[in-house]
């Protein structure tokens, strides 16, 4: 049987990491950090994201500033607000929760953003910084996926590591921070002709593909570490992964779970992210 990775315990280790590095810029340097937050619309599951991304902030010690823009807000609207935040010498970092509403170009808003406040690393300087091995800003979830690694002690270095999924926000920046720690990379997709004979081949799987319990033992090898990222709800509305726990479990050495695996690791990421920019930008 695997070895649980226990993303709430390694999320809350990082948290409070987090919370130290907070108190300390406060007390010695009277810097305090913060975030604005905006969210448009009243979409459920984004109000709970956001909650929970404020509640993190009140934990950590990061002051968060909080917008809740009516669903008819208008790009411009939206665009001059971050404007503001990106001015104001008191905000270090800036979120606006996705999915935004359908008149609204989600593009345009990313790239508004200036990369000195993407907490979120979705600006294209902050993709393109983590392409090249600058420093910049990286996307939370992926950077999650990696101090879970490290932190369970899994060599990432030459080791076998593909990833299944291909979005911006994980599956890319995922095979970009495994190049970064020396792994070989394989990224896989819908349109990969044979999967089960690509995921066989890791020694580190990592999964990304929206497909609720996908992926069965039969597609890994045996010893393999084994990253699930999907979450869903099922009919008796229990949470799942991508992976069918239960079955890859018996073949995988260590295994997130879900829930708490690599959810809880984002808002983590975030947090710390947040301290970073805030020790960017009075550096
Ligand atoms: N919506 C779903 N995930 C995320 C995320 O990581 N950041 C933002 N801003 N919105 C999201």
């Amino acid at each position: 049987m695997a070895d649980l990775i226990d993303g709430k315990k390694i999320s809350q280790d990082i948290k409070d990491e987090v919370r130290d590095k907070v108190t300390w810029l406060k007390e010695k340097k009277n810097i305090e950090v913060s975030l604005a937050v905006i969210l448009v619309g009243n979409d459920p599951a984004s109000t709970v994201y956001v909650n929970n991304k404020k509640k993190a902030c009140e934990y950590t010690g990061i002051k968060s500033v909080s917008y809740e823009l009516p669903e008819e807000t208008t790009e411009e609207e939206l665009l001059s607000l971050i404007d503001k935040l990106n001015e104001d010498k008191t905000i270090n970092g800036i979120l606006v929760q996705l999915p935004l509403p359908k008149h609204i170009n989600e593009d345009s808003v990313i790239k508004r953003i200036s990369p000195d406040k993407d907490v979120d690393g979705f600006h294209p300087e902050s993709v393109g910084r983590l392409s090249i091995g600058e420093r910049g800003f990286v996307s939370c979830t992926p950077a999650g996926v990696i101090q879970l690694l490290k932190r369970s002690h899994v060599e990432i270095s030459g080791a076998e590591c593909i990833v299944v999924g291909r979005s911006n926000i994980v599956g890319k920046p995922m095979a970009m921070l495994l190049i970064r720690e020396n792994g070989t990379v394989t990224v896989c997709h819908s349109k990969t002709k044979d999967l089960r004979e690509v995921t066989k081949r890791a020694d580190i799987l990592v999964v990304a593909i929206g497909k609720p319990e996908f992926i069965d033992a039969s597609y890994v090898k045996e010893g393999a570490v084994v990253i699930d990222v999907g979450i869903h709800r099922k009919e008796d509305k229990k949470l799942c992964g991508d992976v069918l726990f239960n079955s890859v479990s018996k073949v995988a050495s260590q295994i997130t779970p879900v829930p708490g695996g690599v959810g809880p690791m984002t808002i983590a990421m975030l947090m710390n992210n947040c301290y970073e920019a805030a020790e960017m930008q009075n550096g």
